[in-house]
């Protein structure tokens, strides 16, 4: 039997400005003289009360971080603490919007998150990746001109491109035309869905996005045709229970139907979405989860197996981790 600590964890779903711990959004809020008073408290807690005030207090976050070394310290940081949990894989989602509205041009952002991935790895040997999304609330225009910036400035280390943002504004439709320019690029596509959104929010995404993985997707629950499609497509499910149950989405983990779906078929991995404004953690999603449903490591093994096979990332890396996990699995304590 192996320790759940010992588990390699992979995760799919993490929005790096959402990652940025308390600490470092203070110092450079200081640094760069940009008052977070309204979004951090005295606790070094972020502060917000729902889904639209979350938004804002993440936007908020998101401005002090406004130079490629401010970046590059963010995003070590955050793999070196995914590693730290045991984690061989991380896809993070980034934000070019977020980054253009704090003075940051693509280029740079990209280049200085890549460089603290880079760090992270040389010392830790986890291995990373860049989803770019667009934020859905910004509308059509502003998507389609973060998948070109994406597209004229190709980088290694962005393999996707993804929807985020207010699920509630904008019809799927409105995003067909970005989605299609990053398939034909060969950029990995997802989409959060199925989040606010219900089932009908999940199909659209399906039908016009064209996406195999969805950003939660747990709404889909609701319908069970859908769930059937979903397990019959292989649609893989980022799914990330603390952050659905911090914004109201569920009120407990045992009413989360994380457990339901996978056992009805469907192939669903495990993310923090947002971690300190969640109070989460990738760690702690596979332990809370594992805690409620009883899943064993060999549960979770098969959750960061999904997470490796779904990764946007080139055919070698794929079985270089799968390797990793598979000899973790033989030599338990060891990886
Ligand atoms: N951006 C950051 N976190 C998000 C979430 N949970 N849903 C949609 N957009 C987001
Ligand atoms: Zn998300």
């Amino acid at each position: 039997m192996i320790e759940p600590i010992t588990v390699p964890k992979a995760e799919l779903h993490c929005h790096i400005e959402g990652a940025a711990p308390p600490t470092l959004v203070r110092s450079l809020a200081e640094q760069h003289g940009v008052d977070v008073s309204g979004v951090l408290d005295g606790n070094g807690k972020y502060i917000w009360s729902d889904f639209t005030t979350f938004l804002k207090a993440y936007d908020v976050a998101s401005s002090v971080f406004k130079t490629p070394a401010d970046y590059s310290l963010l995003s070590e940081a955050y793999f070196r603490m995914l590693a730290a949990e045991g984690a061989i894989y991380g896809e993070i989602f980034v934000s070019p919007d977020h980054a253009q509205a704090a003075g940051l041009s693509y280029r740079s952002y990209v280049e200085g998150l890549a460089s603290g991935i880079e760090r992270a790895k040389l010392d830790t040997a986890i291995e990373g990746r860049m989803i770019a999304i667009g934020v859905r609330h910004f509308g059509s225009a502003s998507v389609e001109r973060v998948v070109k910036e994406v597209i004229g400035n190709p980088h290694p280390m962005v393999t996707g491109f993804g929807l985020a943002g207010d699920e509630r504004s904008g019809h799927p439709a409105n995003f067909a035309k970005a989605f299609r320019m990053a398939s034909e690029a060969g950029l990995g596509t997802t989409a959060h869905a199925g989040e606010f959104g219900g089932p009908d929010s999940v199909i659209a995404a399906l039908e016009f996005l064209r996406v195999k993985r969805l950003g939660h997707g747990v709404r889909a629950i609701e319908d069970k045709e859908l769930v059937k499609r979903l397990a019959d497509e292989d649609i893989v499910l980022e799914v990330c229970p603390g952050s659905n149950i911090s914004l109201g989405v569920y009120t407990h983990m045992r009413f989360h139907p994380v457990n339901m779906l996978r056992r009805e078929g469907v192939k669903v991995t495990l993310n923090s979405d947002d971690p300190p404004f969640f109070g989460t953690t990738l760690g702690k999603e596979y332990a809370s989860v594992s805690e409620t449903f009883g899943w064993k490591a060999e549960d979770q093994i098969e959750i960061t197996r999904t997470a490796i096979e779904a990764a946007f990332c080139d055919k070698a890396t794929k079985t270089r981790l799968l390797v990793r996990l598979d000899s973790a699995l033989q030599n338990p304590g060891t990886s």
